[in-house]
Formats: structure tokens, C-alpha cells, sequence
């Protein structure tokens, strides 16, 4: 497989290596990630996240397993194993199907890595337009929300919300980027902060909770999140308190907009109610643990609810912004995202 970098994967001389996201800000540690246990490790703990991202760091290791000689069948297996890693993000299963057309073809080794290649090369290309067509929307002297982690971190290329924040930036528009820190696993307060302070981008922390007393003030002039998967309805999962936030957009008449690539769409799942969404540890709220060193503030017992996603219905998004272009609300409401199957 070609030599490749992009913020947080690497492949050098035919090893996956990736940027351990769970170490950021405080270390920029590289680990290898090349046996199925050892990315399904780094997935389910978060060293690798972000939706596009979980499904390109599979589809690397499948072509570089493939390459070190592994039978169809163990293909296969390990397919369906990383497949199984994480339930809500969709461009896993939508890279992953891919890779298993790729598997099914006679010379699999050529075709599995040439697809991921591709995946790769693809994403970067799509965070690209996402950008170019959400900073459009953007409007001088914004003062933009946005929340968890949507960057090159994320992505293979300049992220999706962040990737429209950052281009927004460069054209002189952004005036401020309110960064909710996203609890429990603080997306926003390691990652997002790491990656704006980064690009130079002027961005402020807030805890989740600090949002709603920010519109009240007039101080958010829009809020841009990306999504782990839109049903065909248009209901958007994303980490969990997009909902709130979008609620909180529409009862200010705040513009609340999703920035997401093709490969986020899941045309087969009808709405929201039907997206499976990820339930974690108790740890995770009981207190923080992290390169910062850990804590705990709960009782040990303490009886805990942790969904990583929440879903925010179609009828409070202003608009889906896609490597296609802006999808409009009319738009969506017509069958848009249904029509993609
Ligand atoms: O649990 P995470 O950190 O993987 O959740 C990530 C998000 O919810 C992001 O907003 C989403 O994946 C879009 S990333 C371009």
C-alpha cells in the first residue's frame, strides 16, 4: 500500500499506525494499529473517532492485511469483526461494504487496497467541498457554535463542520468560534480546541450547558455540527447534546446546519427512531479519566445513563450541507435523502 498521512492515520511500509486522539492535547502519541483486536481496541476506547475516520482506519487495515497474505475467509471475519466495532456511526458499514465488494472480486489483494486508497483519497475530497459549499452560508463577522470534534482529526481531509469553519476563517468571516467542550468524553474541550488553536482559528471553550445563555445574549450567529448518520428522513444522530443545542437554536432563531459527506447517508434507515445508538461506560460519567490523569466524583455505584448519540429530528435543521451542496429543509422533506438508496 502507498505511503500516506493525513491528520491522525498514517501508513508507513505497510504498517497502520494511528494519532492516539485520546492523548490529545497534552501528547501527540503514534500507536500501531495492525491486528483486528488492536483497531477494535483503539475504536472502542477512542483513540480512533469520528465517523469518517472509524471507517477508513478499517478499511487501511483490511488492504494491509490483505497484503501480509490473510485468506478470503480471514478477510472476511475481520470485515465483520470491525464491522461490529461501533453501532452508530454509518461510514463504517458504508466503507466496509465496499471493501466487501472489493473482496469478492478474483485478484481481492489488488482490489481491497486499491479501495482504500480510494476511500481515503475520496473523503479528502469531499470534506473539501463540504467546505467550500458550507462556508457560502457563512456570513461576515459570524460568531459560530459548534460541537464534539468534526476536523481533520476526524477525517481524512479538512473535517466537515470544522472543515466549513476553518475555510469560513480563511475568508475573513469568523469573528468567534464558541467550542463546546462536549461531555462526557470533551471532544470539544481536548480535540477541537487542539485543532482551531492549530489553524489559527479564534475560538472560545464553554461547557455544553453554557450554550443556551449564549443565545440568549445574541452571541451565537449559527451552529454547525457534523453527524454519525442521517436516516432517510433527514433526522440527524450525532454526539450526543446536538439535540439540545438544536433545540435551543430554534427557540432563538438561531440557523442550525449539518455538515456531513455521502458516505454518513443511510437511505435504508427510515428515521431517527431507527438508528442504533451506542451505549458506554459508567465510568465515562462517574468522572474523567484521560492523558490529564483520571477522577472520579460520582459514588462508585452510582447508577448511570451514557448515550454516546442523540438524535436530532429533520424539522429543526436549517439545512444539510454535503459534498452535493446545501440540501434545503423543502428539500429534505421531499425525499432527498430516500431518493439516495
Ligand atoms: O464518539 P465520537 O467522538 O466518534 O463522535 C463523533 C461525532 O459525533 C462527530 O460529530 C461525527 O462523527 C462527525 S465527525 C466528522
Amino acid at each position: 500500500m502507498q505511503t500516506l498521512q493525513t491528520t491522525s492515520l498514517r501508513v508507513r511500509d505497510n504498517q497502520l499506525f494511528i494519532l492516539d486522539q485520546q492523548a490529545l492535547p497534552q501528547q501527540a502519541r503514534w500507536l500501531e494499529a495492525n491486528s483486528v483486536a488492536s483497531l477494535v481496541e483503539h475504536i472502542l476506547t477512542l483513540r480512533v473517532r469520528g465517523a469518517p475516520l472509524i471507517g477508513l482506519s478499517a478499511s487501511l487495515l483490511l488492504g494491509l492485511l490483505a497484503e501480509r497474505g490473510l485468506d478470503r475467509a480471514a478477510l472476511r471475519e475481520a470485515l465483520e469483526t470491525l464491522r461490529a466495532s461501533r453501532p452508530t456511526a454509518v461510514n463504517l458499514m458504508n466503507n466496509l461494504e465496499r471493501m466487501k465488494q472489493a473482496l469478492a472480486q478474483e485478484n481481492y489483494v489488488a482490489a481491497l487496497v486499491a479501495e482504500a486508497e480510494r476511500l481515503v483519497a475520496e473523503d479528502r475530497l469531499l470534506c473539501e467541498r463540504i467546505a467550500a459549499a458550507g462556508s457560502a452560508l457563512v456570513a461576515p463577522g459570524s460568531r459560530l457554535l459548534t460541537h464534539c470534534n468534526t476536523g481533520g482529526l476526524a477525517t481524512a481531509g479538512v473535517g466537515t463542520a470544522l472543515g466549513v469553519i476553518n475555510l469560513a476563517h480563511r475568508q475573513g468571516k469568523v469573528a468567534n468560534v464558541w467550542v463546546d467542550e462536549t461531555r462526557p468524553l470533551l471532544q470539544g474541550g481536548r480535540l477541537t480546541a487542539w485543532e482551531l488553536r492549530e489553524l489559527g482559528v479564534p475560538y472560545q471553550l464553554i461547557t455544553d450547558s453554557m450554550a443556551a445563555s449564549l443565545m440568549a445574549q445574541g452571541q451565537v450567529d449559527a451552529v454547525w455540527v457534523g453527524a454519525d448518520r442521517i436516516a432517510a428522513s433527514g433526522d440527524v444522530a450525532n454526539k450526543i447534546g446536538t439535540y439540545s443545542l438544536a433545540v435551543l437554536a430554534k427557540f432563538h432563531n438561531i440557523p442550525f446546519y449539518v455538515a456531513a459527506p455521502q458516505t454518513t447517508l443511510d437511505p435504508d434507515c427510515p428515521n431517527g427512531a431507527a438508528i442504533p445508538i451506542e451505549q458506554r461506560a459508567p465510568a465515562e460519567v462517574t468522572g474523567a479519566a484521560g492523558s490529564f490523569g483520571s477522577v472520579q466524583w460520582a459514588p462508585a455505584d452510582a447508577r448511570v445513563y451514557n448515550p454516546a448519540f442523540d438524535v436530532t429530528p429533520a424539522e429543526l435543521i436549517s439545512g444539510w450541507v454535503l459534498d452535493c451542496g446545501l440540501v434545503t429543509p423543502a428539500q429534505a422533506r421531499d425525499g432527498f435523502f430516500a431518493a439516495r438508496r
